[in-house]
């Protein structure tokens, strides 16, 4: 039985201050900075990030995919923009899309050799995810991703007490 439930932590913040490997940010299909976290990231890194994003991926990112860049001027060293689903009621794959999300950017920061890893609660603002079930949903993947690669601990940065509570629930 692995650990991986244990390489998980659920803390209030703001994902701009962590001090990690790679923050994964809650993005756009167009990968040019908006709202919410997504502009937070932007802001604290400053325009090289906007930069890079659009040197580096001209067609942006498609829903449930991420990709990777410089920390700029943020204190983690990456940045990985993650396209979560827009929800719609459910009946639309959004579970599978928001799942993928943090499978694909477990993927990603193993393949670059990172180890500590810090999500937002992706979908779960703008994109009206409802929270419980985002939760169960964004755990689930989590433990998942990590179950395979122990060298790698999660943190999901809270915005609000309410959030917190919500993942720390599903995490059981
Ligand atoms: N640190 C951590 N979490 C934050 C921060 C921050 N600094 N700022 C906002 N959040 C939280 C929100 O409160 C919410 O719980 O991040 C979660 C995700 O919400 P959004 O940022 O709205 O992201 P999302 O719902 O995935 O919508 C993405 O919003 O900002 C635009 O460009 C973005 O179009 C994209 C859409």
């Amino acid at each position: 039985m692995s650990n991986a439930r244990s390489r998980i932590e659920c803390v209030r913040g703001d994902l701009t201050l962590e001090r990690v490997d790679a923050i994964v940010n809650a993005a756009n299909e167009g990968l040019r900075g908006g709202g919410g976290v997504d502009g937070a990231i932007h802001r604290a890194a400053g325009p090289g990030l906007l930069a890079e994003c659009i040197e580096r991926y001209p067609g942006g990112c498609p829903t449930g995919e991420a990709r990777i860049t410089g920390g700029h001027d943020l204190a983690a060293r990456y940045v990985i923009h993650a396209v979560g689903p827009v929800w719609r009621g459910g009946g639309e794959g959004e579970a599978l899309m928001l799942a993928s999300c943090f499978t694909n950017a477990l993927a990603i920061a193993a393949e670059s050799g990172l180890r500590t890893v810090a999500f937002p609660a992706i979908s779960c603002g703008v994109y009206g995810y409802p929270h419980d079930e985002a939760a169960r949903v964004s755990i689930a993947a989590l433990v998942e991703g990590l179950e395979s690669r122990p060298e790698i601990e999660a943190r999901v940065v809270l915005f609000s007490e309410e959030l917190l509570g919500v993942f720390a629930d599903a995490l059981g």
